[in-house]
This record gives C-alpha cells, sequence and structure tokens, in this order.
C-alpha cells in the first residue's frame, strides 16, 4: 500500500517535472507550443499542457502534442484575457446592456491585435441624424482604430488594432458592445469574435523593452542589425538564440501601419461594412485602408466587382475622380468612393476614385504599383435625397496578376 502510494507519488511527481520540461524544452520544436491546433469538431485552439490549459480557464477541444490539450480559450461579458488566441462570444441572450472584453498584452513584444469577426449580427444603423450612424448597438475599440462605432452584419470582417507594451493607453485593449434595450424577446445581437495578439519584429533590437523581457542584457549585449538587415554578432554562440528571437514574431500576419484590414492570400474578397446581402447601407465618417499583403515580383492588383453601389451624381456616367468630389460644383450632395491607387479600368480608363455604379460586372479596376497595395474607403455624414443613389456599399474581388511594372 505504502509503496504503491509512493510510486505513485513519484510517477506524478515525474510526470509534472516532464510535462513541464518537455513543455519549456519544446519552445519552437512542437509539442506544447502554443501554436494554433484543430480541436475534434473543427474549433481552433492553442496547443498546450492539460495544466496550463486549467489555469488558463480554457476549453479541451481536441488533443495535441504529446498528452497535450488543444485548449480554447473562450470569454464573454466583463471579462479579460492574455491569451494569444481568444473566443469573445456573445451570452445567448440580452436585456440592455453593455458587454466587454479587456485584453491585457501576453508579453512586451506584442504589437498588433488581430480580430476577426466570424459572426457579428446587431441592429441596423439608424438615421435619425441624417446620416447611417450606429446609435443603437454599438461595437467600439480602444485604443481608437479611426472608426466610428459599427454595427449591422459584419460576419466575416476584421480589424487590427495597434498597441504598444511602453506607452500608457495602448498597454491594453477593450473591445466594447452596447446592446440597445429590445422591445421583445426575437430580436438578439450575437458575435463570436477571434482575437489574436501578434508579436512584432523588433524595431531596434537593443531597445530597453526586448533587453528587459527577453532577458537579453548579458549575453546579447553585443549585436546590432546592419543596414542591409542581417544581423552582426560578435559571439558565434548568439546566433542561434538570435534566430529564435526572429521566429517567434508572427511576421507573416502583421500589418503595414495604417491598415485597418490586411489580406495576406494572393486572391481573396474585401467588402464594406454593413454589406448586409447587398443591402447595406455602409456607414458614414468611415476613413481607412484596407490593405493586401505584396507577392514578391508582382506589382499588378485587380479589383473586380461583386457588388457595387455608392451615392453620386445620376448626371454622370463615368462616376470616377472629380465626378465623385463634392468641391467639384457638380452638385453632388453626397462624397462616398473606393480609392484605388494607380487604377486602370478595363475600359481602359485611368482613374482612382470610384463612386456610384463606376464598377460593374463588366468593369474591373487594375492597379500597377511598385509601392504597397492597398485601397482606401471614404464617406461623409450625409444621405443624398436621390432614392436611387443608394449607399450601399461593395464587395470586391481581387487578386494579384502576373504582371511586371
Ligand atoms: C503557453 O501558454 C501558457 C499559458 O499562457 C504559458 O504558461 C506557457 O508558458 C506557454 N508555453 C510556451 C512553450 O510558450
Ligand atoms: C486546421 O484545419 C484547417 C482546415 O482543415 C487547415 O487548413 C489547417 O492547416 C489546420 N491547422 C492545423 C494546425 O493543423
Ligand atoms: C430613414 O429611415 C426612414 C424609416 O426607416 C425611411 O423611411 C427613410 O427613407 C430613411 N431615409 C433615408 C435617406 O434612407
Ligand atoms: C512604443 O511606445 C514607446 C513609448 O512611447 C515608443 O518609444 C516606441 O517607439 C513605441 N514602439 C512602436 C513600435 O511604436
Ligand atoms: C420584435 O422587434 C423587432 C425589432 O424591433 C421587430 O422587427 C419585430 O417585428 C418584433 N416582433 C414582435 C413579435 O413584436
Ligand atoms: C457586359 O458586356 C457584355 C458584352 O460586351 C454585354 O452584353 C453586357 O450587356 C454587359 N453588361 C453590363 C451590365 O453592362
Amino acid at each position: 500500500m505504502f509503496r504503491s502510494t509512493l510510486a505513485c507519488l513519484l510517477l506524478g511527481f515525474y510526470y509534472i517535472t516532464f510535462s513541464q520540461q518537455v513543455g519549456h524544452e519544446a519552445r519552437g520544436v512542437g509539442f506544447w507550443d502554443n501554436k494554433t491546433c484543430n480541436g475534434s469538431n473543427g474549433d481552433e485552439g492553442i496547443c498546450m499542457s492539460n495544466l496550463q490549459c486549467g489555469m488558463v480557464k480554457g476549453k479541451r477541444v481536441g488533443n495535441c502534442g504529446l498528452f497535450g490539450a488543444c485548449c480554447q480559450v473562450q470569454r464573454s461579458c466583463n471579462q479579460e484575457t492574455d491569451q494569444k488566441v481568444t473566443f469573445f462570444n456573445s451570452p445567448s441572450t440580452f436585456t440592455e446592456s453593455d458587454c466587454n472584453l479587456k485584453i491585457k498584452l501576453q508579453n512586451r513584444r506584442i504589437g498588433q491585435i488581430r480580430v476577426d469577426f466570424l459572426k457579428m449580427v446587431l441592429r441596423q444603423p439608424s438615421n435619425k441624424t441624417s446620416s447611417f450612424t450606429c446609435i443603437d448597438d454599438t461595437f467600439t475599440v480602444t485604443p481608437s482604430v479611426g472608426l466610428p462605432a459599427l454595427c449591422g452584419v459584419n460576419d466575416g470582417q476584421h480589424i487590427y488594432i495597434n498597441v504598444n507594451a511602453s506607452k500608457p493607453g495602448y498597454n491594453s485593449a477593450e473591445l466594447k458592445f452596447h446592446i440597445a434595450k429590445r422591445s421583445n424577446n426575437s430580436e438578439q445581437a450575437s458575435w463570436s469574435l477571434k482575437i489574436t495578439q501578434l508579436e512584432v519584429p523588433p524595431r531596434n533590437v537593443q531597445s530597453p523593452a526586448f533587453d528587459a523581457d527577453w532577458d537579453i542584457n548579458s549575453i546579447f549585449s553585443d549585436f546590432s542589425l546592419n543596414p542591409t538587415g542581417g544581423i552582426t554578432t560578435k559571439r558565434g554562440q548568439n546566433k542561434q538564440r538570435l534566430r529564435f528571437i526572429l521566429r517567434v514574431s508572427d511576421y507573416d500576419k502583421v500589418a503595414p501601419p495604417g491598415c485597418l484590414q490586411y489580406y495576406t492570400a494572393k486572391s481573396g474578397m474585401y467588402k464594406s461594412f454593413n454589406l448586409n446581402n447587398n443591402n447595406g447601407p455602409h456607414l458614414a465618417n468611415l476613413n481607412y485602408a484596407i490593405c493586401f499583403k505584396k507577392v514578391d515580383g508582382v506589382c499588378a492588383i485587380k479589383h473586380t466587382p461583386v457588388f457595387f453601389q455608392l451615392s453620386g451624381n445620376s448626371n454622370n456616367m463615368k462616376a470616377t475622380d472629380r465626378d465623385c468630389d463634392t468641391q467639384n460644383g457638380n452638385n453632388l450632395l453626397t462624397e462616398d468612393y473606393l480609392f484605388v491607387p494607380d487604377g486602370i479600368t478595363s475600359e481602359n480608363v485611368k482613374a482612382c476614385k470610384f463612386c456610384y455604379n463606376a464598377l460593374g460586372s463588366n468593369n474591373s479596376v487594375t492597379a500597377r504599383s511598385r509601392g504597397p497595395q492597398f485601397v482606401t474607403f471614404m464617406s461623409d455624414d450625409k444621405i443624398g435625397d436621390d432614392e436611387t443613389l443608394k449607399e450601399l456599399g461593395f464587395s470586391m474581388n481581387y487578386e494579384f496578376i502576373d504582371d511586371s511594372c
């Protein structure tokens, strides 16, 4: 009896020690590496030990690694998270309320937070203020991402939030829903957000933040980034640790500065907020950039509309550039447009601003540029009174095409 208890204790002790060691050694090797894993019913999780999954109040959605847990961290109203990936889900029913999630940075290297709206259905914007603004149900973010409150139907959208562990006001983030009073129980609000904390490559690996975090003061007091982007070390043995540091950053997912949205595939689709099955309306007071990860050696991107309906002037059929501009004296009441730098349409018109019906099933726009690839969407705070010029929004397929500049 005593012996077997002792054996169990020893085994348990050994297991925990072993687990912790493997967990530790597994950094970058792949047992419980905190990388994403797939749970049994398609749920995405993070691979960690069972112990760790319990500690972060995660839900085990499958197996991974060596006796590890594919662990999904789920949070709901008025909770907080410091995890790499968190799912923020709406409660099943609502009365009028606020529902916020506080995001604490997992480590000092986190520089961006990507929020994927797997699902987001809130009440439609109101036109009471003579523009389509979200005043009943609202979704807002701190620190600000330069957007007004969002609402309506936004499944599949995403946003990037810039954070900075060293900067007051930016060293955490908060996602805030306000849900308006319902007159009956049939109108609900629902969302499921996937929140991913992204490590940004260090600007300067000798900066105090990185020294402190990596405890590299003593080990790496003698390396520097050289002008070609390589690394110069004085001591050979530093190289391996250094490679590790650079590898852990979420390089491929980090958006260039100034991008609210960032698409990393060679082709895909983007659309305006609250496109709502092509019924819109798009929201007022928008001014944001949608960026695309440049494909090496390719400098053209083709934007083909699936749906395109913005405000404009029905007397002017081109609806490009100055036609989209209120200062042109062309009686436009509103100014809403998609801006595509260096655009040339399939009808061979050079133009950058597109409004009204400028783009359609027969008219795509290709941008050729050696620089970064992005578009911006601008909307004003007015609603035109011409019923035929509805402010609905857009959805566009994009594709990098093999073309030189
Ligand atoms: C994985 O995440 C857990 C929970 O945050 C943490 O305790 C553990 O140290 C991490 N493991 C690795 C290998 O980074
Ligand atoms: C999870 O499943 C998706 C879809 O089947 C797949 O694309 C992805 O590579 C899988 N991820 C991992 C970590 O296995
Ligand atoms: C504003 O909303 C009212 C009621 O829903 C609707 O009748 C009116 O047409 C809307 N105005 C505009 C400009 O969309
Ligand atoms: C983060 O904030 C600190 C303090 O304001 C600043 O010195 C640093 O450059 C910022 N880092 C980035 C990547 O913007
Ligand atoms: C419940 O409220 C919604 C939105 O206000 C309305 O469209 C719907 O008709 C209402 N249903 C009932 C049964 O009153
Ligand atoms: C698109 O072009 C085809 C062939 O030129 C034409 O038959 C069709 O009517 C056009 N469609 C639209 C919506 O302009």
